[in-house]
């Protein structure tokens, strides 16, 4: 029962947390005999604090909210990506265009920029540019001659990735497709256009599905295909959700599992961006 709690102590919220903090503060003094017999007379009325599902209940104050990752996130940031001018003022215009704060974040892009690298890509392709943060990670991936697509259906987003990938010195290798992507994936579809070595998903949720059936259809064995929020706090978790993002990631990861052209699984991550995931397919 004390090892339950214990254990539990991590895993649950704040609640459970705090009582048991009390209950560890009133018995410090004749700890050996007390401690044991508080708990064990205390859990009931901790359990029937707790909601059914803690998770869903208190997000923000569940366990991902502890400082140590974002933490540790600064100490990676500040260990592997140096001082960098182009994805400075990247994340700048974000903040002064007051479009939406949803990039993935330095650490995020660096990890994005190493499994890019892994693929040896000479295509890659992008769903959702927003100001072009990861866009211009992913970019630094290719070798001189490579070319990266980047899909967008915001004429904004579009024209403030633009300046942003053109200050990094990248506009030789990306193109900006503007419109909604489902369109833009069956036109290169319908062109036969050849096939990427690394596909990049983080554009709306609820058509994730039909974006990796899409980029299926533009890869070829060996193709990389990296989703991004594929976790979302757990949100994935509650089959009875009435979010549409969290519904519309829950088929892409239960339809990239049982999809029998690729290998697949899920990298949980925390850090600045929460608790949240990327998914990873390997075309056979
Ligand atoms: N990959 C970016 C973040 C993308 S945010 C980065 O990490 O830096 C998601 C983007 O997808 C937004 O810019 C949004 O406008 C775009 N988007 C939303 N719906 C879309 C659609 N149907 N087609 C293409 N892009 C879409
Ligand atoms: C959201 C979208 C993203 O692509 C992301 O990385 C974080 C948040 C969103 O729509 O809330
Ligand atoms: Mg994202």
């Amino acid at each position: 029962m004390i090892a339950l709690i214990s254990e539990t102590r991590h895993a649950l919220p704040l609640q459970l947390n705090l009582l048991h903090q009390t209950i560890t503060k009133f018995t410090r003094k004749s700890r050996q005999f007390l401690l044991p017999a508080a708990r064990l007379f205390l859990l009931p009325i901790a359990c029937s604090l707790l909601p059914k599902n803690p998770y869903f209940a208190f997000p923000k104050i569940s366990l991902m909210s502890s400082s140590i990752f974002t933490d540790v996130d600064q100490y990676i940031h500040e260990l592997f990506i140096p001082e960098d001018e182009a994805l400075n003022k990247t994340m700048n215009s974000i903040s002064e265009t007051g479009i939406p704060s949803i990039s993935v974040s330095y650490t995020q892009g660096k990890m994005l920029f190493l499994l890019a690298k892994m693929s040896k890509p000479k295509r890659i392709l992008e769903i959702g540019t927003l100001a072009g943060f990861s866009t211009i990670w992913l970019a630094r991936a290719l070798p001189s001659d490579g070319v990266l697509v980047t899909l967008e259906l915001e004429q904004q987003h579009a024209d403030i990735a633009l300046k942003n990938i053109e200050n990094a010195g990248l506009s030789d290798k990306v193109q900006i497709l503007v419109g909604p992507a489902g369109e833009s994936l069956d036109q290169m579809i319908k062109g036969k256009t050849e096939p990427f070595d690394f596909i990049f998903i983080d554009a709306d949720k609820p058509p994730y599905a039909e974006y990796f059936k899409q980029s299926l259809k533009l890869s070829k064995p060996g193709t990389v295909i990296v989703a991004d929020n594929v976790v979302r706090e757990g949100r994935i978790l509650d089959k009875a959700t009435t979010d549409e993002d969290a519904a519309g990631i829950a088929r892409f990861n239960k339809l990239i599992s049982e999809t029998p052209e690729v290998d697949a699984s899920i990298l949980q991550t925390v850090g600045e961006k929460m608790h949240d995931g990327i998914a990873i397919a390997i075309v056979k």
